[in-house]
């Protein structure tokens, strides 16, 4: 299979690649913003099992860049059969309150980074007639909360646009899924204090390749999310505004 990771040096993104490249004979297309940290996964990689790696260093702040090197890759490698959309950065929302330029910026990354290579790819699947997108959301895209609305209502434009490829082209070949972590213990969160929440990135990894088996579309991981986000979506605004959460 040609596996395409943008933000492969992520490390939920890692531990994904991680379990296809022990099972071997895959190509992997490595993209990320620094070619060292890149080669490193690639490294760690090669040494599970017997698989040709790309690291490919993009600037994702560039979206002629980014599709530039996606087209590249398909027109070297072949065709895309899993994409992982996986950059991103846990906004301060506080600096993003005063600095303007910083929001745009963070918008940039964690939105259209993210969307415009989506649809490129949506576009490549339909094409071809199948393809598995996996698109990293959070489960800070469900409701603005006021220590994260930078970044929740970017995961939460994340969602959305991928629900509309989904309900565009999604089907039984095409898959188009998104995944909504809760805490993960990961470099993005390592400033923060690890509660009985946080779960490891192998953790979110495996329940990626359990929800591609099952024909999973949105993946709250773990799942009892469903059920907190359930909750949270449903109070009243009036309500919601008096909570510290
Ligand atoms: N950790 C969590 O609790 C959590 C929860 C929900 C969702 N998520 C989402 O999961 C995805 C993966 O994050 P992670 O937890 O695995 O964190 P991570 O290990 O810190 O990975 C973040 C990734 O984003 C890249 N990145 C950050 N800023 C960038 C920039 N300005 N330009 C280009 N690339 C940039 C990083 O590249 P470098 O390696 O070069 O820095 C890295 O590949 C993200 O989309 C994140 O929003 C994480």
């Amino acid at each position: 299979m040609h596996i395409l990771i943008l933000g492969a040096t992520s490390a939920i993104a890692h531990a994904f690649a991680k379990r296809y490249a022990k099972e071997g004979d895959h190509v992997f297309t490595l993209m990320g913003r620094n070619q060292q940290r890149l080669n490193a996964c690639s490294s760690e990689l090669s040494a599970l099992g017997n698989n040709v790696i790309h690291p490919i260093e993009v600037n994702f702040m560039n979206a002629s860049d980014i599709i530039h090197a996606i087209n590249k890759s398909i027109q070297s490698v072949g065709s895309i059969d899993i994409a992982v959309l996986a950059q991103g950065s846990l906004s301060d929302q506080e600096r993003a309150k005063k600095d303007f330029q910083y929001l745009h910026d963070e918008f940039i990354l964690n939105v259209m980074s993210m969307i415009i290579p989506a649809q490129c790819i949506a576009n490549h699947f339909k094409d071809r007639g199948c393809g598995i997108m996996i698109g990293i959301g959070s489960v800070a895209g469900e409701r603005g909360r006021k220590g994260n609305y930078a970044y929740g209502s970017a995961k939460s434009a994340i969602h959305t646009y991928l629900s509309g490829i989904r309900n565009d082209i999604g089907n039984e070949h095409i898959r188009i899924m998104t995944i909504k972590p809760g805490f993960v213990s990961t470099p993005m969160t390592s400033h923060l204090k690890q509660s009985s929440l946080f779960v490891k990135p192998e953790f979110i990894a495996k329940e990626i390749v359990r929800g591609i088996e099952q024909g999973q579309d949105v993946m709250y991981i773990p799942s009892y999310w469903r059920f907190i986000l359930m909750i949270i979506r449903a109070l009243p605004e009036k309500i919601f505004m008096k909570l510290n959460i």
